[in-house]
């Protein structure tokens, strides 16, 4: 490259700007004479003013000069190919399992004509106050798979008192606007009805394309930012809450989880002297209130880093930076793999019984009027919480593949294939973090580390007889 001085580059500018007010003060009969138009320019050309009608009068001539020769890529591809390498033949993997579809989890909703929004809130004991606390309390909820599993647990927040309006569901399932529009189908595992979440009173927001969980949560603190909304909670979608309806304070009042969270938001927030925290958790993170301002100070999450690992990351760098990250109780929330075959229970819609799909169910005279207790419900969210543990941490999340319909919709993805390249990358993250921290797993605080050791400690332990970044003991 030739080397240009700055006085030479202001030069080049300053001729450059020159040339082009020439241009635009000259007459039009001088400019029209310049270059002789191969193409007629018709009246309905698009350009205005002296400049554009100079251009377009001689782009078309410019144009029309390149040779229409057309090269067929079809064809052609063969030079890229290596002939030395010789391809094995394909050979199919045994073909796929068939699965049982999934039901429908709430049919009231797909009724015609649709239910009344009576029918469509919180139980009486649980409903919020009618005007908002002063507090924002919105909670995004993430969601890429599991449409039933989604509805069940936004359905549950509102049994437990969160206002719907509040609830926001982050649709990451990186197919644009396809849901929007209705062109996805239940069977399809990155379904989800946007018109049955108006119906509930909660809103989608859609990420313009597919993010792994640590881009998630940036795009949480961006959206909070946006919003101009200071702490937001968030949750994981594979779960059921209640509000502890069999607890009452002395005045005889039971207090709904929602209201517990708004409660403990404005402890944190007014406390004297003020607190400096960054998270408080419910239930580990299933539940988080986030203070946007102290997670932005530490850069927010490491995008390295895509699914697992990636909270310890955070968490500890908080941690090291000096904000408190506390945990509290304000309500059941229950981690499950399955779905009620019938989520209007949760807001005891009449005559719906909680009950997984299989179960008998001994229908009675009068059975119309049935209103499911909350000791019912929790006790089938403790079964199917029971269940999702039975077989060991190992099948925690085998919730996810249970839909794997869709062929030829749009943004089509083979759910097995999905699967497997999340768990590659979970691995890929676990073994990002391994090299930040120069250990394997989320015990770093007792190996004496520090925030401003990130990258620059040697590996704790030996790749040749203890295997990779991403297997050990700690994770
Ligand atoms: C979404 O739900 C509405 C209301 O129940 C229903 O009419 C519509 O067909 C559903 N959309 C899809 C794509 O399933
Ligand atoms: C309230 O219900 C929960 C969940 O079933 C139970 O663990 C707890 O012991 C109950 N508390 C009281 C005071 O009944």
């Amino acid at each position: 490259m030739v080397h240009l001085s700055v006085r030479s580059r202001y030069r080049l500018m300053l001729l450059a700007v020159a040339t082009l007010l020439i241009c635009a003060l000259l007459p039009d009969a001088w400019l029209s004479s310049s270059a002789t138009s191969l193409i007629q320019w018709t009246n309905d050309n698009p350009f205005s003013g002296r400049i554009s009608r100079w251009m377009a009068q001689n782009w078309p001539s410019v144009q029309a000069q390149v040779p229409l020769e057309f090269t067929d890529w079809g064809r052609d591809l063969s030079v890229w190919e290596n002939p030395d390498v010789i391809p094995r033949e394909k050979v199919y993997k045994p073909p796929p399992k068939p699965v049982l579809p999934v039901a429908d989890p709430f049919p009231l909703l797909s009724q015609n004509p649709p239910p009344g929004p009576s029918l469509l809130r919180a139980p009486k004991a649980n409903r919020p106050p009618r005007r908002h606390y002063p507090e924002q309390t919105p909670l995004f909820v993430g969601f890429t798979r599991n449409w039933p599993q989604l509805l069940q647990c936004v359905v549950s927040y509102i049994a437990a008192g969160w206002p719907p309006e509040d609830i926001h569901v982050v649709e990451n399932t990186g197919v644009m606007h396809a849901n929007r529009e209705g062109k996805l189908t239940l069977q399809n595992p990155f379904y989800l009805n946007h018109t049955q979440l108006a119906m509930l009173g909660v809103d989608v927001i859609t990420t313009p394309t597919l993010l792994t969980f640590a881009q998630l949560q940036n795009f949480y603190l961006w959206t909070a930012l946006d919003r101009a909304q200071p702490h937001y909670f968030w949750t994981h979608q594979d779960l059921v809450v209640f509000s502890h309806e069999n607890l009452t304070t002395p005045g005889g009042a039971s207090s709904s989880l929602y209201t517990n969270a708004v409660t403990t938001l404005r402890h944190l927030t007014t406390s004297s002297p003020p607190k400096k925290w960054a998270h408080h958790f419910f239930a580990y993170d299933h539940l988080t209130l986030v203070n946007r301002d102290a997670v932005l100070s530490i850069g927010g999450w490491d995008t390295h880093i895509p699914f697992y690992a990636s909270d310890c990351d955070a968490y500890l760098r908080l941690l090291w930076a000096g904000f408190s990250q506390t945990e509290s109780k304000i309500g059941i929330i229950l981690d499950v793999g399955s779905v009620m075959a019938d989520v209007g229970a949760l807001l005891r819609i009449p005559g719906v019984r909680a009950r997984l799909p299989g179960d008998r169910i001994v229908q009675k005279e009068g059975d119309g009027g049935y209103t499911e207790t909350w000791e019912r419900l929790v006790a089938l969210g403790e079964r199917m919480q029971r269940a999702k543990y039975v077989e060991g941490n190992a099948l925690r999340n085998t919730w996810q593949v249970k839909q794997k319909g869709g062929q030829g919709e749009p943004f089509y993805r083979d759910a097995d294939g999905f699967e497997t390249g999340v768990k590659m990358m979970i691995d890929v993250g676990r073994s990002v973090f391994a090299e930040k921290w120069g250990h394997r797993g989320c015990d770093l605080v007792r190996t004496g580390a520090r925030g401003e050791d990130a990258w620059r400690l040697e590996r704790d332990w030996d790749e040749e007889t203890e295997g990779l970044g991403f297997e050990g003991e700690s994770w």
